[in-house]
C-alpha cells in the first residue's frame, strides 16, 4: 500500500524524507516521488521504480528546503509510471500534494475542474486534490495561511473515500498542513521538528512522540508548532502519545531479514505481552475492559473478525473461549462479514484482532458491529491506530513493530492475548475450575522459555527446506486447534515462497482433496493435540499410502519409522499449542523461500496493511 512521509524542520528535508521512503518499502509499492518547498517554489522528482531509482535522480541533490514531502505508491487508478506516481500538482504549482487512500468521486470532481479550465496530466484519483485546493483557494479569496488551511478543508469535504493527505504550498513556505480519514498518518514531534508518516516505525528513530488524528481533523503544521482544527476549523486540543518501542526495534540488528529476527523476537513478544496480566495469587488483570459479569453473562455469542494471519489467530481464540467460558464464537473474516448482514446486536460482544489496527475492511466491520449496538474489543499491535479510535475497548500486544509482511510475531502475541482474555473471562463468569485456570496460567508464563527451546529445531527445519524448496504443492493437516495452525503455516508458505498449499482438516481429506495426493508430494501435520492424534495418525497412513512424504510437528511420542521427518517441540496444554507449533512452520516457509532466492520479507503483490478495501 501507498506510503506517506513528511519533514518541517531545521535540517534539509530530502535525506530524512528518503530514510523514511525506504523504511516504508515494506508496505508494497511500485513507484517514488518528493516535493520540498525551495527558494525558487516547489520541487517535484518522482518517477516509476525503487526508492534508489529516486535516490540517484540528479535533481534529489539540488533540493536543500526544510520542508517536504514524499510517497511510495501503490497504483490503483492509473499503471505505475512517472506521471502517476506522488506527489502531484495543482496547474498553477502553488501547491503538492501526496495522497494514501482511494478517492471514490474523483471522476465528478475531475469533471467539474476541468469544465473550469483545469487540465490533468495523469490517470490518478489523486490529481484532483491539489487542484481542488487551488479551486477553492482562489475561490474563497483569502491569501492568509488560514485562506490555506480553508482551501484544503473545503477540499477535503467534497472528497468522497479514504484518504491520508499532505499538502505544502510555494505561497506558505513555513507550513505543511495534513489530514486524514480511514487512512493511516501519524505526527511524531519534538521542539523544532515535525515528522509525518503512515507509521511509527519509519520515524521512531527522530522521535517517540506522537499525535494521533482522528478522521476529518486538520493539523497545520510549523517547525516548532503543531495546531489542529475539527472539520468546522474550530481549533482543538491534542495531547502527544509516548512510544515504548525502542529506536532501533525497526531495523534488522544483524539478522539477514526482518522475518528472521521477528521469529526469534516471539519470545520477547510474548513475554512482553503478558506484562502483569498473569499471576498464580490473582485473577487476570485486564482493567482497561471495565466488563462486569452481568454484561458478560447477558451476551449469547463473541464474533472475532480479522483479516488473514490476525483470522488465525482468532481461530484459535474461538477454541479456547469456547472451552473455558462455554460462549459460543463465531469467527469471521472482515471482508465477508460487513457484506454478509451478520446477526450482530447488543447481546454480542465482538472482537476485532488487527496487528496494524489500520486494515480497511476491519475497521469497517467494526463500525458495522458498533452500529447494530454490539460492544467492540480491539486487540492491536500499535498504539494510536485506527482501530483503537473506533472501539468501546482497545487490548495492546507488546510486539513491538513488524516489518516483514509475512506475520509472525503479532500473531503468536495475539493468540497469547486470546487465551489471557478466555482465562479472565472465565474467572468473572466462573466457568472453569480453579485447577484448569491455574494449569493454564502456569503454562502461560512458561511459554516464553519453551519458544526459545523450539528454535533448537531450526537446523533440522532448514534441511527439510533444502529437500522440498521445488516442489509445486504442500499439504497442511490438524485436526482441532491443530487445524487452525496448519491453516496459519500454510499461508506462510503460501505469501514468502510462492509454492501452492493447502490446509484440511485432517479427517476432511479423504471426502475430495486426497484425489490431488500422488507420489512424493509433501504432508505436514500437526499432532500437538493428544485426545485427536491417533485419530490424525489414521488420516496420515491414508495418505502415506498414496505415496506422500510426510512432516510431522508434535510434542508427544510416535512411530519414528512411520514418518520422513519428525519435528519434536515441547508440551503444552493444547489451548497454547498453536504457539509452538507453528515456529517451525514459520522457518519452514522462511528457509524454503531463502532456498528459492526471493524477498522474504517483501514478497511480491502483498502488501503489509491493506489500508483499501
Ligand atoms: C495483510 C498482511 C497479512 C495480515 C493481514 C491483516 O494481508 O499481508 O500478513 O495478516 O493484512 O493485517 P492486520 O494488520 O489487520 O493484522
Amino acid at each position: 500500500m501507498c506510503g506517506i512521509v513528511g519533514y518541517i524542520g531545521t535540517k534539509k528535508a530530502c535525506p530524512i524524507l528518503l530514510v523514511g521512503l525506504s523504511r516504508l518499502e515494506y508496505r508494497g509499492y511500485d513507484s517514488a516521488g518528493i516535493s520540498t518547498i525551495e527558494k525558487d517554489g516547489l520541487s517535484l522528482v518522482k518517477d516509476k521504480g525503487r526508492v534508489k531509482v529516486l535516490e540517484s535522480n540528479p535533481e534529489i541533490e539540488k533540493l536543500s528546503g526544510t520542508i517536504g514531502i514524499a510517497h511510495t505508491r501503490w497504483a490503483t487508478h492509473g499503471k505505475p509510471s512517472k506521471e502517476n506516481a506522488h506527489p502531484h500538482q495543482d496547474n498553477s504549482k502553488n501547491f503538492s500534494v501526496v495522497h494514501n487512500g482511494i478517492i471514490e468521486n474523483y471522476n465528478e470532481l475531475r469533471n467539474m475542474l476541468e469544465q473550469n479550465g483545469y487540465h490533468f496530466l495523469s490517470q490518478t484519483d489523486t490529481e484532483v486534490i491539489p487542484n481542488l485546493i487551488h479551486y477553492y483557494y482562489t475561490k474563497n479569496q483569502n491569501n492568509t495561511v488560514n485562506g490555506f488551511l480553508q482551501a484544503v478543508r473545503d477540499c477535503c469535504i467534497a472528497l468522497k473515500g479514504s484518504f491520508a493527505i499532505e499538502v505544502i504550498s510555494k505561497l506558505f513556505s513555513e507550513n505543511m498542513i495534513v489530514v486524514r480519514k480511514d487512512s493511516p498518518l501519524v505526527i511524531g514531534t519534538s521542539a523544532t521538528e515535525k515528522y509525518i508518516s503512515s507509521d511509527i516505525p519509519a520515524i521512531l528513530s527522530y522521535t517517540r512522540d506522537f499525535y494521533f488524528l482522528n478522521d476529518l481533523e486538520f493539523a497545520l503544521l510549523q517547525n516548532d508548532k503543531a495546531t489542529f482544527y475539527d472539520q468546522n476549523l474550530n481549533e482543538i486540543d491534542k495531547k502527544t502519545s509516548s512510544i515504548e518501542w525502542s529506536a532501533t526495534a525497526s531495523e534488522k540488528n544483524g539478522y539477514e531479514d526482518f522475518m528472521l529476527k521477528e521469529i526469534y523476537e516471539q519470545p520477547t513478544a510474548i513475554r512482553e505481552t503478558i506484562g502483569a496480566r498473569v499471576s498464580l495469587d490473582s485473577k487476570c488483570n485486564f482493567e482497561e475492559l471495565n466488563i462486569q459479569k452481568d454484561y458478560l453473562s447477558s451476551i449469547n455469542k463473541i464474533y472475532i473478525i480479522a483479516c488473514g494471519t490476525a483470522m488465525h489467530a482468532g481461530l484459535v481464540g474461538k477454541n479456547v473461549i469456547e472451552k473455558l467460558c462455554r460462549i459460543p464464537v463465531e469467527v469471521d473474516i472482515a471482508s465477508e462479514f460487513r457484506y454478509r448482514s451478520p446477526i450482530v446486536n447488543e447481546k454480542t460482544l465482538s472482537i476485532f484482532i488487527s496487528q496494524s489496527g489500520e486494515t480497511a475492511d476491519t475497521i469497517a466491520a467494526l463500525k458495522l458491529a458498533k452500529k447494530c449496538g454490539s460492544r467492540t474489543i480491539a486487540i492491536t499491535n500499535v498504539i494510536g491506530s485506527s482501530i483503537t479510535r473506533e472501539s468501546n475497548y482497545s487490548l495492546y500486544t507488546h510486539a513491538g513493530p513488524e516489518i516483514a509482511v509475512a506475520s509472525t510475531k503479532a500473531y503468536t502475541s495475539q493468540v497469547i492475548l486470546l487465551n489471557m482474555l478466555a482465562v479472565y473471562f472465565a474467572e468473572l463468569l466462573e466457568t472453569s475450575d480453579l485447577k484448569t485456570i491455574n494449569t493454564i496460567k502456569q503454562e502461560i508464563l512458561d511459554l516464553p522459555k519453551k519458544i526459545e527451546e523450539t528454535f533448537k529445531c531450526k537446523d533440522q527445519i532448514q534441511d527439510f527446506a533444502k529437500k522440498i524448496y521445488q516442489e509445486k504443492d504442500v499439504f497442511f493437516l490438524g485436526r482441532g486447534v491443530d487445524e487452525a495452525v496448519a491453516k496459519e503455516a500454510s499461508l506462510k508458505l503460501k505469501e514468502i515462497s510462492y509454492i501452492h498449499s493447502e490446509s484440511y482438516p485432517a479427517g476432511e481429506l479423504k471426502h475430495g482433496s486426497i484425489a490431488l495426493i500422488e507420489n512424493g508430494i509433501t504432508v505436514v501435520s500437526i499432532l500437538m493435540d493428544k485426545t485427536l492424534m491417533e485419530k490424525s495418525i489414521s488420516n496420515i497412513q491414508e495418505v502415506i499410502s498414496r505415496g506422500a512424504k510426510t512432516l510431522i510437528v508434535t510434542s508427544h511420542p510416535c512411530n519414528e519409522n512411520m514418518f520422513d521427518e519428525i519435528i519434536k517441540v515441547p508440551d503444552t496444554i493444547s489451548y497454547l499449542s498453536p504457539i509452538i507449533s507453528i515456529i517451525p512452520l514459520q522457518l519452514l516457509a522462511y528457509y524454503i523461500s531463502k532456498e528459492k532466492g526471493l524477498d522474504v520479507d517483501k514478497p511480491r503483490n502483498l502488501a503489509k496493511s491493506v489500508t483499501v478495501e
